[in-house]
């Protein structure tokens, strides 16, 4: 099966994914500023990967907007956030970015990154300052903001290979 994995990274996290998918299913690697539509349509399996900015996947669009063209191959999309693996934020990930409809010819996958803020570019450094102050101005905060606000001081690193076995899996399958 020819696969083609396209990927959109602002701080390598994603990349990273990308690159290990990439090696695991020999697969062509592409960075999506580099792909076209009509590209994609060259592939009997595509998968996207992009990074969460406000629960939305980074560049998804590319993949949405040309399922017309892509009909009948197998498609699968991972987001990669900082947060925490658990049911409720995969399934608040799906919802946000995917309809019924979408999730039937797309098989969608969240992949734990990490959080590099002195790797951001400026403006969402600005916006992750403004995030920074509201966690400091909590008095309470859940194990997850208070990682979040140390991540500010020591970047953090939660891409783990085992991760991306499942999405191998499924690809790899007739
Ligand atoms: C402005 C901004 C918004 C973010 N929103 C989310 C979010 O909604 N959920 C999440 O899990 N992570 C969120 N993150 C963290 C990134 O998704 C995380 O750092 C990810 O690993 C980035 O991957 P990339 O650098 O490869 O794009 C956000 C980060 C920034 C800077």
């Amino acid at each position: 099966m020819r696969t083609i994995v396209v990927y959109k990274s602002k701080t390598g996290f994603v990349r990273k994914y990308a690159e290990w998918i990439a090696y695991e299913l020999g697969a062509d690697l592409f960075d999506a500023s580099e792909v076209s539509a009509a590209k994609l349509a060259e592939y009997d399996a595509i998968v996207y990967g992009g990074g969460l900015y406000a629960v939305g996947i980074n560049g998804v669009g590319l993949i949405k907007k040309n399922l017309g063209l892509l009909a009948g191959k197998k498609i699968v999309v991972f987001g990669t956030g900082a947060s925490t693996a658990t049911d409720k934020v995969y399934a608040e990930v799906r919802d946000k970015n995917f309809t019924a409809d979408e999730l039937k010819v797309i098989r969608y996958f969240y992949l734990r990154g990490g959080f590099d803020f002195t790797r951001l570019p400026w403006y969402l450094k600005g916006v992750m300052n403004l995030m920074k102050w509201g966690l400091q101005r909590k008095k309470e905060r859940t194990a997850e903001e208070q990682g979040m606000l140390d991540a500010f001081d020591a970047p953090v690193d939660f891409t783990d290979k085992e991760n991306i076995r499942e999405l191998v899996a499924y690809i790899r399958a007739k």
